[in-house]
């Protein structure tokens, strides 16, 4: 699935909508723009010469937290759907090959991915594919993955060509985006695809992780998580 289109927010709650939290972890080459595509959706910034990782503060209405230790960042952002609320517990990973092998600590028990790779870089499209390659080895079976092609505003630069990602994902079935955290194309739009793919039709117990590949539907659970929507 591609798309090239704009950028919209995430969409307002709907009253009334079944509430289904899922985990999403991101994975990619370092500096290709993992954080910055976190940061694009869950705070709308981009920032351009810094990269944006361990340090998050925590704000009144996002529960977000850093695992120095573990080097990957913790997030949370709702979207909604027509009658359901998806709410991602967003985990953004170091990509740096010393933390490899933290990577199935958080990949573990995700019922979602987004493989990223720098369309300026041909290594990072490699390391990519090795990713994807380990999360159908290791991960829940029933794993939506999503290939970003980050970096799209810099088309100049290219070295990965789109149809040959394109025809990679297709083959893989994957879901598959060219993506830009500076100007924001396709951010909002890469999580909602991954939210509509989702399974949402067996609900599981708020608070367990027992459900590998489905999400845990919160509707009948507190008010602080209801409140948390959108
Ligand atoms: P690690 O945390 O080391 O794994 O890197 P990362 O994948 O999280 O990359 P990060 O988001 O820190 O971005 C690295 C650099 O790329 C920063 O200077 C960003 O400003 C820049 N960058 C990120 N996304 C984009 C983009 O879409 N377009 C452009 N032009 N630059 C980007
Ligand atoms: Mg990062």
């Amino acid at each position: 699935m591609a798309s090239r289109g704009g950028a919209t927010r995430p969409n307002g709650a709907n009253a009334g909508n079944k509430i289904c939290q899922f985990k999403l972890v991101l994975l990619g080459e370092s500096a290709v723009g993992k954080s910055s595509l976190v940061l694009r959706f869950v705070k709308g910034q981009f920032h351009e010469f810094q990269t944006w990782n361990m340090d998050v503060e925590v704000t009144s209405d996002r529960t977000e937290k850093s695992d120095n230790n573990l080097k990957a960042a913790f997030l949370t952002q709702t979207v909604c759907l027509d009658d359901t609320t998806v709410k991602f517990e967003i985990w953004d990973t170091a990509g740096q090959e010393r933390y490899h092998s933290l990577a199935p600590m958080y990949y573990r028990g995700a019922q979602a991915a987004i493989v990223v790779y720098d369309i300026t870089n041909e290594e990072s499209f490699a390391r990519a594919k090795n990713w994807v390659k380990e999360l159908q080895r290791q991960a829940s079976p029933n794993i939506v993955i999503a290939l970003s092609g980050n970096k799209a505003d810099l088309a100049n630069k290219r070295a990965v060509d789109y149809q040959e990602a394109q025809s990679y994902a297709d083959d893989n079935s994957l879901l598959f985006m060219e993506t830009s955290a500076k100007t924001s194309m396709n951010v909002n739009e890469i999580f909602m695809a991954i939210a509509k793919k989702l399974p949402k039709n067996e609900p599981q117990s708020a608070g367990t992780n027992s459900g590998r590949g489905r999400g845990v539907d919160l509707t009948e659970t507190t008010q602080q998580s209801k409140s948390q929507c959108c």
